[in-house]
């Protein structure tokens, strides 16, 4: 670098020379443009325009110059220089676009393809609403009860005081597995239905266990009955029996209250209405409230409700006293116990609590259905 020296002639400054600066941004220029990836391009920028590069040696040189030529050099020098920095920020921004297009596409994902893991599934909602009602008994003290499918006659019906001659007996109610010529279980002369209902599992709880008795016996029963929108030959139910001293029919209507109540929310309830079963006596059909208008769309049409079909009640299924001949049946003396009992189906229970319109769905077993349930544990 030369010294100051006020008589120094400035064209006898080489760097500063116009051909020489014009040569520098050049060079500079097609090092910028031939910097083919980001990497190549930091070095280019070290090079050309880093502290060692020849534009800012030049440019050092300036202060060199008499104080005319000064500015006439400035100018030149910082005019290539800007012209540089202004090539390197477009190739830099050029490059970067090159590389976030390129990164796009190589680590870009196919949601398309098929992934390699098996769905999970689902549980089906029946299997979750029957655990729900099981964990509100169980919580109570209630054992969970179970008996087969497949049943002695005798249980599913003479045990529960259903006379020889009773229609539900009759085939077009009844799957009948094997008569009693073919040998069915339970005293000789009983036939093997596929049972019809979960009450036999009162029975056998009454037979197996010790009193006092307090089970509640979800299962699968059969009806044959055609599959449509409505009905279906295979459906589930939930059986309750309490069997101690002193229970009452107000012990019944507490406890349906205390499960519609934890089904459905603080402020349901029950009601009762007469009704005849075999098993019991007295027996009632129970309702309970509509759990969505509260039974505030009964006589008012501006607030119409298509859970309840404004009734104000939906129907849940049978109840009543234990009746001692069923007691008598199974060893128990009535004089000293006495008990209550529900049963009831819960597909109508999980139409209306998810609206769901054809039974089919519930019962064809395509994912599809259990699958928006699947969360629900
Ligand atoms: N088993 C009856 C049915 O399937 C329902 C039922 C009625 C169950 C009264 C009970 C009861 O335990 O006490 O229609």
């Amino acid at each position: 670098m030369s010294a100051p020296n006020k008589s120094y002639d400035p064209v006898e400054v080489e760097a500063l020379k116009p051909e020489a600066i014009e040569r520098m941004r050049a060079e500079a220029l097609a090092a910028i443009a031939a910097a083919g990836d980001l990497e190549a391009l930091t070095h280019v920028k070290t090079a050309h325009t880093g502290g060692g590069s020849p534009l800012a040696l030049a440019n050092r040189e300036i202060g060199a110059l008499p104080p005319q030529a000064k500015a006439e050099a400035g100018k030149r020098v910082g005019q290539a220089r800007g012209a540089v920095n202004q090539a390197l920020a477009a190739r830099q921004a050029e490059l970067e676009a090159e590389r976030d297009a390129r990164v796009l596409v190589e680590e870009s994902v196919d949601v398309t393809l098929p992934y390699d893991r098996r769905p999970a599934g689902a549980r089906h909602p029946l299997t979750t609403l029957s655990e729900r009602i099981e964990d509100i008994f169980t919580a109570m003290g209630y054992e969970v009860a179970e008996g087969p499918e497949v049943e002695a006659e005798w249980f599913n019906f003479d045990a529960l005081n259903f006379p020889p001659d009773h229609p539900a007996r009759e085939t077009q109610d009844t799957f009948f597995v094997a008569g009693p010529e073919d040998g069915g279980s339970g005293g000789g002369e009983s036939g093997v239905v596929l049972r019809t209902h979960t009450s036999p599992v009162q029975i056998r709880a009454l037979l197996e266990r010790e009193l006092p008795v307090y089970v509640i016996a979800p299962g699968r029963v059969y009806r044959s009955d055609e599959l449509d929108a409505t009905h279906t030959p295979v459906f589930a139910q939930v059986e309750l029996l309490a069997v101690d001293e002193g229970l009452t029919m107000a012990d019944l209507k507490g406890t349906l209250d205390h499960m519609v109540v934890s089904l459905f929310g603080e402020g349901m309830t029950t009601r009762l209405r007469p009704n005849h079963f075999p098993f019991t006596e007295p027996s009632a059909e129970m309702d309970m409230l509509c759990y969505v208008c509260r039974g505030e769309s009964v006589g008012n049409p501006d607030r119409p409700c298509r859970t309840c079909s404004s009734e104000g009640w939906i129907e849940l299924g049978g109840c009543g006293v234990v009746n001692p001949r069923v007691l008598t049946a199974c060893g128990v003396d009535p004089e000293k116990y006495s008990g209550f009992a529900f049963g009831f189906g819960i597909e109508r229970m999980l139409m209306f609590r998810h609206n769901v319109e054809d039974m089919r769905d519930i019962v064809e077993g395509d994912v599809r259905f259990t699958l928006p349930f699947g969360m629900e544990i």
